[in-house]
């Protein structure tokens, strides 16, 4: 049965709007990185919200936040929702927080109908889906899903020393990280709202994106170490320049790419920090971060392997030493059939268009899919343009997908 929910898409962007001036840039850009001083503002905005909607709100020791909307049985396993709030530097004020402000207007839409649904709907708002400050993505559904150790992830450090269990209790987090896993069978399903942050949907004119799959990126830390110097006394026979080493392997990351026959594929080098960093010193040390994805594992795989190779291959001619750590290497996730159904029909019941579609970008649905039957709902975003300022999706476009959100919550929470 339909709940016909009437979605408030003026508020939610009003919302967002809001939510986008806790950062530390400048606007139109928006940096808000996990437990600064603004994340944690844009946190206790967060809780306003969803205490003034009516909901059970709990927050965990990581910092992962819930609000429950309970249902007439309240004892059997929710449907569960949500996204993420933090964002990458300079980056705009749709990726993540559509899925966590267009949840809560779809619980708050659902609860105007005078409807009730039996199993509760739970909104969560995801510690650190971005990999900024730990160099690791999604750490607070990694958590929650048993995807990651909770030692290790106490001991992750930020680039100026932090650990993970410093700064979270700095945040005022108590608990061992080890009580953030949900116990088995939490959720009955799960479902995710986002930006599709690319072009196709605004390509083909469609409203909705039905996600079938989820890509997953391998992230490598490269670090070279060489023999720094005086940029004019040290002539250039014999230098052993550790940045000089890395821009040869980050063009190798890209060729890796282009040559593995697979238009899916890519890799990027978005993170290198040289040290001394200053103009008339050779750098002595250079540190990558290199992504590397495919919607297909073995193609990724292969890239990775490729860019080892070569990043020997490098190291050796130019004498300096190499390490490589892989920061993650995820497996790429399946939405659940039954989810995709269901989210399908929403469409049809609301008249949207919608295609199937894979995501190409990871979520937090990534991991959530290995404890839940997981589907996701992309909305077209201006120009597929994201991970930038000028990012933009419509008011109606956030409308109707927060309406296809409700629609699909009020039928799984019904089941
Ligand atoms: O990088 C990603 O795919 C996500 O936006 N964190
Ligand atoms: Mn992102
Ligand atoms: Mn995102």
């Amino acid at each position: 049965m339909d709940a016909k929910p009437d979605v408030d898409g003026r508020r939610v962007c009003a919302e967002l709007d809001k939510l986008a001036t806790f950062s530390d840039a400048d606007p139109p850009d928006v940096t808000r990185v996990l437990f600064t001083q603004q994340d944690l503002a844009a946190r206790a905005y967060l809780k306003g919200l969803f205490a003034e909607a009516g909901l059970t709100i709990r927050q965990d020791a990581v910092g992962n936040l819930f609000a429950r909307w309970p249902g007439t049985e309240a004892e059997l396993p929710a449907v569960a929702t949500g996204s993420h709030t933090d964002a990458i530097p300079h980056s705009g004020r749709y990726d993540g927080t559509v899925g966590v402000l267009g949840a809560l207007e779809a619980i708050r839409a659902l609860a105007r109908t005078g409807l009730r649904p039996r199993r509760s709907i739970e909104l969560i708002m995801f510690t650190s889906e971005e990999p900024t400050r730990f160099g690791l993505g999604c750490l607070g559904s990694r958590l929650l899903t048993g995807s990651l150790d909770p030692q290790k992830a106490g001991q992750l450090v930020d680039f100026e020393g932090q650990s993970l269990e410093q700064v979270r209790s700095d945040a005022g987090l108590e608990g061992a990280m080890a009580s953030v896993r949900l116990p088995a069978g939490a959720y009955s399903a799960f479902v995710e709202l986002h930006i599709e942050q690319g072009p196709i949907l605004e390509q083909e004119g469609l409203d909705i994106g039905i996600v079938t799959a989820i890509a997953a990126p391998a992230t490598l830390r490269v670090t070279l170490r060489g023999a720094g110097g005086h940029a004019g006394a040290t002539l250039m026979p014999g230098r052993r320049d550790a940045f000089l080493a890395a821009a040869e392997i980050a063009l190798a990351a890209e060729r890796a790419a282009l040559e593995s026959g697979s238009a899916d594929a890519v890799a990027t080098t978005g993170f290198c920090r040289i040290h001394p960093g200053a103009v008339n010193s050779i750098p002595s040390r250079a540190v990558l971060e290199i992504d590397v994805r495919d919607i297909r594992l073995g193609v990724r795989d292969r890239m990775v392997t490729e860019i080892r190779r070569a990043a020997q291959e490098v190291a050796g001619r130019r004498e300096v030493t190499l390490t490589i750590d892989t920061l993650n290497a995820d497996p790429p996730a399946e939405c659940d059939p039954s989810i995709v159904a269901v989210v399908r029909a929403a469409c049809a019941g609301r008249g949207v268009s919608s295609m199937p579609m894979v995501s190409r970008a990871y979520h937090d649905s990534l991991f959530m899919a290995r404890i839940a039957p997981t589907g996701m709902i992309f909305i077209p975003c201006r120009g597929g343009i994201s991970h930038r300022p000028d990012e933009f999706a419509s008011p109606e476009a956030i409308e109707r997908g927060v309406g296809v959100l409700a629609e699909t919550l009020y039928r799984l929470a019904s089941q």
